[in-house]
């Protein structure tokens, strides 16, 4: 089939491309090679089987025209700006990328004799907002708001029941929980895959979305202080510097390999997968501390992680996926544990460059006053 792969020379597309290419599948990589992660490099690992077309998202003409002279029938919609905490002020940039970006390719599939019969977007946990929890003393599930700045101010880091007040603990979120975003990062995502099933569903496009969750390994740049914390704190013990670590480090997250990632893209091609949601995940939470000691051990760095008892404005506290869906739908099996994951994220950090630019993103964010 001929696949185009927006956001093919990032972390996750990079690594669905070679799959693609593995599979026999003619690719075209559709990617601008962002500075903020490319370092206005073209990276090495770009597979030269695929075709390369370096342009914007944006770019409404130089989209048309690749989508119709490669003559496309799949698309994985990959590009996207990641950042989080940035997408905070970088408001313009974020919904002008990721959703105008979305609306760019929708548009064009709309009006225009295309060969697209597949359309899988890449969406995220974070549009979840906090996880699902249960409290044991009132026998009740529930997905809280946010936690009060008056409570994080007092370092209670702990999610409680609004009922009883005591502290709950958290469970596997399921693709039927309330999508609410803090960040405009997590509302564009949110935007991005109701636009592309909303369109598919319209005119007959099977799509599929798939919320990723932490999505971790080789590839993720090293040098971007506003990816995720896994290539955070990897970038500052291989400087030599703590990591750094918000609250008490005991907060959690649901880290998946980017092969599994790259698994559930596969099978996001089947039939059974078309106008569905699932989540992409491992199913079992890990600590941030323990993040961050994973890797120092495994690197054999004798670092000790630093933590601030801060916290970022808009952080969750606890989010691990519910695969059953996707398990038993798609047959989706992650293969990767955390700590192979780990021992192969560290194995290619050594030989990769690493400029560390922790702490002027903090100071923006500091100034910013979201941390
Ligand atoms: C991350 C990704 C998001 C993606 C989502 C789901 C980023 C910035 N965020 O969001 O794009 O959609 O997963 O896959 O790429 N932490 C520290 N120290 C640090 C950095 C982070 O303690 O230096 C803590 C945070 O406070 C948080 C946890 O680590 O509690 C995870 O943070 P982060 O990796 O930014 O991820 P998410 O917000 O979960």
């Amino acid at each position: 089939m001929n696949i185009l792969v927006t956001g093919g020379a990032g972390f996750i597309g990079s690594f669905l491309v070679d799959e693609l290419i593995k599979r026999k599948h003619k690719v075209v990589i559709y990617d601008v090679l962002d500075n903020q992660v490319h370092l206005g490099k073209i990276p090495y690992y770009l597979n030269k089987k695929a075709e390369f077309v370096r342009a914007d998202i944006r770019d409404y003409k130089l989209l048309k025209k690749t989508i119709l002279k490669y003559k496309i029938e799949v698309i994985y919609h990959l590009a996207a700006k990641v950042g989080v905490g940035q997408s905070q002020y970088q408001i313009k940039e974020y919904i002008d990328v990721n959703v105008g970006g979305t609306s760019n390719l929708l548009d064009i599939i709309v009006n225009n004799k295309t060969t697209v019969k597949k359309l899988i977007v890449a969406s995220s946990m974070s549009t979840y907002g906090e996880g699902m929890y249960y409290c044991r003393k009132c026998n009740k599930e529930f997905q809280p708001d946010l936690r009060s700045k008056e409570q994080l101010d007092k370092c209670l880091w702990e999610v409680l029941c609004p009922e009883c007040k005591t502290v709950v603990e958290a469970k596997p979120t399921t693709e039927t929980a309330k999508q609410v975003c803090h960040s405009i990062y997590a509302l564009s995502k949110k935007v991005q895959e109701e636009m592309c099933l909303i369109i598919g569903k319209t005119y007959n496009i099977p799509t599929v979305a798939l919320r990723f969750f932490n999505v971790f390994g080789p590839r993720q740049s090293l040098s971007n202080p506003y990816t995720g914390v896994a290539a955070i704190f990897m970038s500052r013990i291989k400087n030599n510097k703590p990591p750094i670590i918000f609250e008490d480090g005991l907060q959690t997250r649901d880290f998946v390999y980017v092969t599994d990632v790259v698994q559930s893209c596969i099978l996001a091609l089947k039939s059974q997968a078309d106008y569905k949601v699932y989540n992409v995940g491992c199913g079992k939470p890990v600590g941030i501390l323990d993040v961050a000691k994973t890797i120092a051990k495994v690197y054999g760095k004798d670092i000790k992680p630093e933590i601030r008892n801060k916290y970022r404005k808009g952080d969750i506290r606890h989010c691990f996926a519910d695969i059953t869906k996707i398990k038993k739908e798609l047959g989706f099996k992650p293969k990767i544990s955390f700590e192979d994951g780990i021992k192969k994220l560290v194995l290619w950090a050594k030989t990769t460059e690493a400029k560390d630019f922790y702490e002027q993103a903090e100071k923006e964010l500091q100034q910013k006053g979201l941390l």
